[in-house]
């Protein structure tokens, strides 16, 4: 199964404090970016990438990935305000829309090649489906002073790739813009139209890395593995 791939780069990262986009914050002497487009790189269902990034920052990508040993054509696009707004650049930009299409964060590099291959076998048969965990705390839902808690074993977190079958998450982007909506993820605009989504279950190595605590986690992370790999 091939899939096509949209890497998200395009944001501030506000909340990593850098001074700066976390996407060029190094983990192990590389780019955080580099990191996830690695992984996409090396998998060879993926037929097509996207990087969508910031249009001030957009030379400075485009040097690291002539630096880099990203082998495969990753092309640039601008991205917009807010993650929807790149989202759907990404999305016009893509080609092969025959294709379902992965939507990734840049800023999730320790995803796995099984897991792809996992959401794009489920991908192909659904339509559209997501990486996913069972939530491991307790849920509070705190409205006004009052408070409730929610039933553990029906909560997920939403990770990403998020994938889809091209049409439809175009169709859902459409619809959004048009009624001015912005969801948190691209499975609740589908969840808009009324269509299914189905989880694939992810792994609790799949961070966001969005604090600066994140950014030590990611660290020993990798050093962990390459450990791993000399032994
Ligand atoms: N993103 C994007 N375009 C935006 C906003 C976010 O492409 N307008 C991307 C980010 O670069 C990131 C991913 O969406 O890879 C997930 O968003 P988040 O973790 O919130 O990153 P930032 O928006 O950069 O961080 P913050 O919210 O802390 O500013
Ligand atoms: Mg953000």
């Amino acid at each position: 199964i091939k899939y096509t791939a949209i890497i998200l780069a395009a944001g501030q990262g506000k909340r990593m404090l850098a001074g700066r986009n976390k996407q060029f914050l190094l983990i192990d002497q590389q780019p955080l970016i580099l990191h996830t487009l690695s992984v996409f790189d090396a998998d060879d269902w993926c037929e097509e990438i996207v990087l969508v990034t910031n249009e001030r920052e957009r030379s400075e990508m485009e040097a690291l990935l002539a630096s880099s040993p990203i082998n495969k054509d990753v092309r640039l696009v601008d991205g917009g305000a807010e993650r929807q707004d790149s989202v759907f650049e990404g999305l016009k930009a893509i080609r092969h829309t025959e294709l379902p299409v992965f939507i990734h964060d840049g800023a999730r590099p320790f995803v796995k090649a099984d897991r792809l291959h996992e959401l794009a076998e489920c991908t192909s048969e659904k339509q559209a489906a997501l990486l996913a965990v069972p939530v491991t705390d307790t849920i509070k839902q705190k409205q006004g002073n009052h408070l409730t808690t929610l039933d553990r074993k029906t909560l997920w977190a939403a990770q990403t790739p998020q994938a889809f079958s091209y049409p439809l998450i175009h169709k859902a982007h459409q619809e959004a813009r048009e009624r001015g909506y912005y969801g948190t993820d691209d499975a609740s605009l589908v969840e808009q139209l009324g269509k299914e989504v189905a989880i694939v279950k992810g792994s609790y190595d799949n961070i966001k890395l969005t604090t600066p605590e994140d950014l030590h986690k990611a660290e020993s992370y990798v050093k962990n593995q390459r450990e791993r790999k000399v032994e």
